[in-house]
């Protein structure tokens, strides 16, 4: 699973540079996890010091505590259809841009605002990338929880081991700011084709997001020890 305390020094050099590309007047959406974070602090920081944007569209509930402690003015997703730019983080990370994200179950609100936004920027470290999604990490998908034992049996027979992901310091399962549960898969053989997997996922009643972000990033902020390199989508 996720380990949001790894590589803390990469990812605020990721964050930070992430936080360079918001502009004067920009609409901005806000991913979730801990590289994220450091581009809030350094974006509450810009503000501070006269950067004016017209909001932040945050992406979950950490996500917006974090940009009101840190003063940036926040705008809710029901308040806006378009936004100029999304900076959010992944679990994963192919060649191609493709993602697998919902680490921190925040992926059915992330897809909507990365789908409102005319750039969305992907922005880690160098241990998320992968040669191949679901190499590294499971596919994490959100479930409407009536619907829990059906979609884990559909699930099985598309060959999934789908795994109830349980609260960390908290009792029994994690629920999403949806009020939803979720559900990791792994695959004892990795399926070859991810797009085909996902619309097949879709079809499940009840089974509201997947964590598959493909073809959405058109660029990718990745830090290393030598510095934040942009990437583009390979051919
Ligand atoms: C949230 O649901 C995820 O999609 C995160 O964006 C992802 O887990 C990346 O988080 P870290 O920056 O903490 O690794």
């Amino acid at each position: 699973m996720k380990n949001a305390s790894s590589n803390q020094e990469l990812k605020k050099l990721a964050g930070i540079h992430a936080a360079d590309l918001v502009q004067d007047g920009m609409l901005i959406g806000i991913g979730t996890g801990s590289t994220v974070a450091f581009f809030i602090k350094e974006l509450g920081r810009r503000i501070r010091e006269g950067l004016h944007i017209r909001g932040g569209v945050p992406t979950s509930c950490g996500t917006r505590l974090l940009c009101i402690e840190e003063g940036i003015p926040v705008i809710d997703s029901m308040q806006v259809n378009r936004l100029d730019l999304a900076i959010d983080g992944a679990d994963e990370i192919d060649p191609c841009l493709n993602a697998i994200k919902g680490g921190g179950a925040a992926h059915t609100i992330e897809k909507i605002v990365a789908s409102m936004s005319d750039e969305f920027i992907l922005v880690a470290d160098e241990s998320k990338l992968s040669p191949a999604l679901l190499t590294k990490f499971p596919l994490p998908v959100e479930v409407i929880p009536p619907a829990l034992s059906l979609v884990k049996k559909r699930i099985e027979l598309l060959g999934g081991k789908p795994v109830l992901r349980s609260g960390v310091r908290k009792d029994g399962p994690v629920i999403t700011e949806n009020g939803n549960f979720v559900l990791d898969i792994n695959f004892d053989t990795r399926p070859s084709d991810l797009e085909c997997l996902d619309a097949e996922l879709k079809k499940i009643p009840g089974l509201l997001e997947t964590g598959l972000f493909s073809g959405i990033a058109k660029k990718a902020l990745i830090s290393s020890k030598d510095g934040v390199e942009t990437r583009f989508p390979e051919k």
